[in-house]
């Protein structure tokens, strides 16, 4: 009988809220997993203990054959996370994106052309996606790139650097356009630092742990005045990673191809307060707020291309992913306070 192909794996960015989530789960499916984080925005405390960790950063040529040297130089899989995700931040500071986002990715294909690593698989992102795509409601994989902001354009140059390296040294790879990755998987909650994203910061004020909610926008073109996303629970984004795994071990050297990983749904800022409010039984005080710099009216997959291909059909049930990300995010704070407790050091 043939061995199963994932066997050993690499992640980077193992200590955000995906990379933990997917290393867990490739652990729960017996992979021998090692992972890479600079900590500089992961968190050591979302990997178990046991998991081995670089410490270090991506776009530092060194740091994936670190990681590599610690399964004897090879690996069936890297899985390339690491990257400063924030719409916000990135318009501030566009030169700190480029270089972590595509230096890091640039640096990471490298490594894995030179050991020759079957797949290569890059987070990236809705937001390389043009705001103006005409009456499309739904965006596949064929529609207009034109980011609206730093983080759109440097993950756009990242997939432009995987694509290069792929026709050029026969490194098979795949480039997952994630939407809004939420609700929580293998018990990992969503935490960043700082955090940004509406859902678990809908949760928080409603539990009054933080000011009230920034509405950013009443007045898109959208039905209710507020932005438009496609949230995807994260057992769909992680079971769409291992599946682009499997699709580039399985795929002839050199192949690339970019799938949209969403819902295939729109839901308002609205939506998601009321899905909220809903799920905790109370209500998120939220202040209607201007429009926040680099942000789009609405970004929506069609999610054809993952289901045929990858075999990944995602659920659309708001209201459980926001249950989902509730739970994780109470278990997990529960764990911190009994760390607390025992005087255990913990980040704040
Ligand atoms: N929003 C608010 N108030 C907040 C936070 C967010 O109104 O305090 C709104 C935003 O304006 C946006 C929506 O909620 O309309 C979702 O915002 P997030 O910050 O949660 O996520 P983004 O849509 O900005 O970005 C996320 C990922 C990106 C990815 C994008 C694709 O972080 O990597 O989804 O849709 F590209």
């Amino acid at each position: 009988m043939a061995p199963p192909p994932l066997q050993t794996a690499i992640v980077t960015g193992a200590g955000g809220f995906v990379g933990s989530t997917l290393v867990r789960s490739l652990r729960e499916a017996h992979v021998r997993v090692v992972g890479i984080d600079s900590l500089e925005r992961g968190f050591a405390d979302s990997l178990d203990g046991d998991v081995p960790l670089v410490h270090g950063d991506v776009t530092h040529p060194d740091t994936v054959a670190r990681a590599l040297a610690q399964v004897g130089g090879r690996a069936d899989a890297v899985f390339h996370l690491a990257a400063l995700i924030q719409v916000g931040e990135s318009v501030q500071q566009p030169a700190r994106y480029l270089h972590a986002n595509v230096v890091g990715t640039e640096a990471v294909a490298a490594a894995c052309a030179q050991a020759r690593v079957p797949a290569l698989v890059l987070a990236s992102s809705a937001a390389v996606l043009a705001s103006d795509q005409g009456d499309r409601a739904t965006l596949d994989e064929t529609a207009r790139i034109g980011p609206e902001s730093p983080y759109g354009e440097s993950k756009r140059r990242a997939e432009q650097v995987l694509a290069a390296h792929s026709a050029q040294t026969g490194l098979a790879s795949v480039a997952l356009r994630f939407f809004n990755v939420s609700g929580a998987h293998c018990g990992c909650a969503e935490r960043h630092k700082p955090e940004t994203h509406l859902i678990p910061l809908a949760i928080r004020s409603a539990l009054g742990e933080v000011p009230p909610l920034r509405v950013f926008g009443t007045d898109w073109p959208t039905p209710d005045g507020t932005c438009l996303r496609d949230y995807v629970h994260m057992r769909d984004v992680v079971a769409s990673l291992r599946a682009a795994a499997f699709w580039a071990i399985a795929a002839s050297a050199g192949s690339h191809r970019v799938f949209h990983v969403g819902s295939g749904v729109g839901t308002s800022v609205r939506q998601v307060i009321g899905a909220v409010e809903r799920v905790l039984g109370r209500p998120v005080p939220y202040i209607e707020s201007p429009r926040r710099p680099g942000d789009i009216a609405a970004l929506v997959a069609d999610v054809g291309r993952l289901r045929a291909e990858l075999g990944v059909h995602p659920a659309c049930d708001l209201d459980q992913m926001v249950r989902d990300a509730w739970m994780a995010w109470l278990a997990q704070a529960g764990a911190h306070a009994t760390v607390r407790g025992n005087r255990s050091s913990i980040d704040p």
